[in-house]
């Protein structure tokens, strides 16, 4: 089981406590913490920027996942960085030079990741799985938290599984939209091996211990 990584999502946490929150989930055996920067034009809704990544910084030690759903996210790599990014993903669909981005990322010492909407096709990453790190499919349309995971999504996990497994790098296969103890064990059968959970895990009465439901629940999976 070492392979799960859990990443709850800080936009459902009480913002008004985010380290408090964040403790939480440090607690329960977090892997990661999902920053979720929005811009109000790429979804509609508008989230975080440098300042939060920051602040999450000096919360805890974890691994700041920040998934960008940005227009020109390549505007962020540096500010990212600087905040303490660990991990930026961000959607092909939002840039034009997808592959040079990542690249700078990766010379900014963060790893690099693409993200794909359920209607993006994986040949939008087939190309660039040498620069790649983490590969987030999203299973829902992205912008907000606490949407229905879309069952169809378990089909392009086995595929996406796959094509990493013929490419031979380990590249680290992410979900994110309507993980729950329910869905996470469809998802993780499929393929998934890092798991991003926002109202599931903050939304709980016990956060801590929601981390650690997710977990036992991949283990139990077919
Ligand atoms: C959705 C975000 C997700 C979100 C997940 O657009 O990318 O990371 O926080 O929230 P849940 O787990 O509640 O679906
Ligand atoms: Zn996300």
């Amino acid at each position: 089981m070492s392979h799960v990584r859990i990443a709850p999502s800080i936009l459902s946490a009480d913002f008004g406590r985010l380290a408090e929150d964040i403790a939480r989930v440090v607690e329960g055996g977090a892997d990661l913490i999902h920053v979720d920067v929005m811009d109000g034009r790429y979804v509609p809704n508008l989230t975080f920027g440098a300042g939060a990544i920051a602040a999450a910084r000096r919360a805890c030690d974890l691994p700041l996942d920040v998934h960008l759903m940005v227009e020109e996210p390549e505007r962020h790599l540096e500010p990212f960085a600087e905040a303490g990014a660990s991990i930026f993903t961000f959607h092909p669909e939002a840039t034009r030079h997808v592959q040079r981005h990542l690249a700078a990322a990766r010379e900014l010492g963060m790893r690099a990741g693409l993200a794909l909407n359920p209607a993006s096709p994986l040949a939008l990453v087939e190309d660039v799985l040498d620069d790649l790190d983490l590969l987030l499919l999203m299973t829902v349309n992205p912008g907000y938290a606490g949407q229905r995971y879309i069952e169809g999504s378990s089909a392009k996990i086995r595929r996406a599984r796959t094509l990493l497994e013929r490419h031979g790098r380990a590249v680290w296969l992410e979900v994110d939209g309507g993980i729950t103890a329910d869905t996470i064990g469809t998802a993780f059968a499929a393929g998934a091996d890092t798991f991003v959970a926002g109202s599931a895990v903050f939304g709980a009465p016990d956060p801590a211990d929601a981390v650690r439901t997710l977990r036992r629940r991949c283990a139990v999976a077919v």
